[in-house]
């Protein structure tokens, strides 16, 4: 039996962050998504289709790239739902170029977005979940974060940064029934792998064993497992989700 907790996922109203939010709130939970400030009205769409499906999901809005921002929407979740049990660190972009036309800004919005964020995101519901001796904290990372990818420099650095974290966490919030563990997702069909040009996706689709993308639904199904209460012994692990894609 699942004990009904708060979970809230950056990144939120995304296409591996809408399949998540479904599924923890399929599972029991009560969820809350995080959308950047410039896409409020997108998001006001988005929880009224859900609400539509039976699903009441909150939304807030911060910028996670920000630490400030992301302070004060963190103890706004916090002030409106609750303890906050389940953070999925969802939020992430791209800014594909190989490394001789790569842009530093375009380095650091990366790295700002997709790691720093989860730091920032993390620090504020830290110390609740070290109090309450309860946690559960599941970073998306992906394939390329573990084996590099052509012109993703700075995706798969701050990939595999977030790694990193989790591994430390792990450590910090054992003795304290924390877990933190990383998802690796391979390619999914979201608007994200959508961007990529047409003859090198299809191109890329080629070389995957299962000559599919993932469904954004299965990647949900790992974080749902990783949340769980039961799941009390996994921590500091990186689960691939890449249809045999990379083995190691
Ligand atoms: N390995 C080796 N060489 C490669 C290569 C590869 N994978 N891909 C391209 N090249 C070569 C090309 O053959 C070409 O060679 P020549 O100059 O000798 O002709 C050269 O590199 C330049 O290639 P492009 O024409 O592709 O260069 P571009 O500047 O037009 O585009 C790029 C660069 C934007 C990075 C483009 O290659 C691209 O989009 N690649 C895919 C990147 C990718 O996989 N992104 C994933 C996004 S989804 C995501 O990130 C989610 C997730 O977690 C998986």
């Amino acid at each position: 039996m699942t004990t009904t907790r708060l979970a809230v996922v950056t990144g939120g109203i995304g296409g591996i962050g809408s399949a998540i939010c479904v599924r923890l709130a399929q599972d029991g939970h009560r969820v809350v998504a995080t959308y950047h400030p410039s896409e409020q009205a997108k998001a006001e769409e988005w929880a009224a289709e859900m609400s539509q499906q039976g699903y009441q999901i909150g939304v807030a809005g911060g910028d996670v790239s920000s630490a400030e921002d992301a302070a004060r929407m963190m103890a706004h979740i916090q002030e409106e739902f609750g303890d906050i049990d389940i953070l999925v660190n969802c939020a992430g972009i791209t800014r594909d170029a190989t490394m001789k036309r790569m842009e530093a800004k375009n380095w650091d919005l990366v790295i700002t977005t997709n790691l720093n964020s989860a730091f920032y995101v993390t620090k504020p519901v830290w110390e609740g979940m070290l109090e309450r001796g309860y946690g559960r904290i599941i970073n998306i990372s992906s394939l390329n974060g573990q084996r590099g990818q052509f012109g993703q420099a700075n995706y798969s650095a701050a990939k595999a940064g977030m790694h990193g974290l989790t591994m430390t966490l792990a450590q910090e919030g054992a003795a304290k029934g924390i877990t933190v563990n990383t998802v690796s997702p391979g390619y999914v069909k979201t608007a994200m792998t959508d961007a990529i040009r047409e003859d090198i996706r299809e191109g890329i689709i080629a070389t995957l064993p299962m000559k599919r993308m993932a469904l954004p639904e299965e990647i949900a199904s790992a974080v749902s497992f990783l949340a769980a209460e039961q799941q009390a012994y996994i921590t500091g692990a990186n689960i691939p989700l890449n249809g045999g894609f990379f083995m190691h």
